[in-house]
């Protein structure tokens, strides 16, 4: 049942912190701040590329985790969505890893991929929360995220627990290549471990947070802005209004608003930034006030020091506890997931079963 919530996705939403932190149980010994991912059938040092697959949210994560892979193992990552690459027939590395991310583990078009990633040659790694599922069985390893069952439509906890994983998979190719020493590899660790405390604490912004969705709830269009790691944070903000919502979101690279996205800002448009003070602030920032000069309203996920530089130039800020810049994506997916609920909660749509949308799509 919905535990006296509303809506399941309520309920999921306050399960982030427990998904993030049973996920973590199984990969990581907090004793030595080392992660304990289950042998890999392969050489992880041997891999000379991985291809990450998934469609929405899914890929999402996948997005965020190429970031990780790139910058702290130096591992060349192609990727795409799934029925996009199903049909790109890319050439495929000698000793390539497929990784395929999926919360039901029974997408159709994932599951194309995987099978034509493994007939390529690829070894087949799975992050999936519904383990005993057709692509986990067709997958040579099955990465756990362990978010518990996810009934409503919009997906949650199964994001942050899948960008756990992810982070924990960058650390291990990091060790396994030499990238990253052991002092590095606990900082981080730890990060990660402190992870669930900090989510709990996203709790008590919800009245921000609802303010926020007061601004939102009047617009017909909203452009969601990010950078770097937080671009993906961006996307799957705007994804979450569209679903449930059916306020017509769109996310960009904060850097590409004035390629072409700008022309669309006015009083009626509100912009969300996802902008921690640790993630290419300035440039950001930059691009806000470029957008509020337009007439935007400006609303932002940021931490203590961005909200002090924020002065004058945003109408609402959400202030997110502390954490390293490493786990922030995971962090700030909460309170734009929130966001979204808030909102459709004002519009009073049917938020755990959104017109038009299946929980699992099994069919192309
Ligand atoms: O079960 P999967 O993770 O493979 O599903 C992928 C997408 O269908 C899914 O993330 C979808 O975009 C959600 N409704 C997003 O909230």
């Amino acid at each position: 049942g919905k535990d006296g919530y509303r809506h399941y996705m309520e309920k999921e939403l306050h399960e982030h912190p427990v998904a993030i932190g049973q996920t973590l149980k199984r990969i990581t010994d907090p004793a030595s701040k080392r992660i304990t991912l289950p042998p890999m059938p392969f050489d992880l040092a041997q891999v000379p590329r991985v291809t990450i697959t998934a469609c929405g949210s899914a890929y999402y994560a996948g997005m965020v985790g190429r970031y990780w892979l790139e910058s702290l193992a130096r591992i060349p990552v192609e990727i795409d969505v799934a029925s996009e690459m199903r049909y790109r027939e890319p050439p495929q590395p000698d000793k390539g890893m497929a990784l395929l991310i999926s919360q039901s583990g029974e997408t159709a078009d994932t599951l194309g991929v995987l099978r034509s990633l493994k007939k390529a040659g690829q070894s087949i790694v799975s992050v999936l929360n519904v383990e005993h599922s057709t692509i986990g069985r067709e997958s040579d390893l099955v990465l756990g995220m362990d978010a518990g069952p996810e009934i409503s439509v919009a997906s949650t906890k199964a994001f942050t627990a899948q960008l756990s994983v992810l982070a924990a998979l960058a650390i291990e190719f990091a060790r396994a290549r030499g990238t990253m020493d052991q002092a590095h590899e606990e900082r981080l660790t730890a990060s990660l471990l402190d992870l669930p405390s900090r989510a709990a604490e996203v709790f008590t912004r919800t009245k921000d947070i609802q303010a926020m969705a007061g601004v939102v709830a009047q617009a017909r269009d909203v452009l969601y802005l990010g950078r770097g790691i937080c671009t993906p944070i961006a996307f799957e903000g705007a994804l979450k209004l569209k679903e449930i919502s059916y306020i017509h979101a769109e996310a960009y690279a904060a850097g590409e608003l004035k390629h072409g996205p700008i022309s669309l800002i006015d009083q009626t448009v509100p912009v969300v930034a996802i902008a921690p003070s640790t993630i290419l602030f300035d440039k950001t920032l930059s691009n806000l006030q470029e957008a509020k000069a337009r007439g935007g309203r400006i609303l932002v996920f940021t931490d203590t020091a961005g909200a002090k530089r924020l002065e004058g130039v945003a109408e609402q800020i959400v202030i997110m506890p502390d954490v390293d810049a490493f786990v922030v994506p995971i962090l700030y997916a909460i309170p734009v997931q929130m966001l979204a609920y808030e909102v459709a909660l004002l519009k009073g749509t049917d938020v755990d079963q959104p017109r038009n949308l299946a929980k699992s799509v099994t069919v192309e």
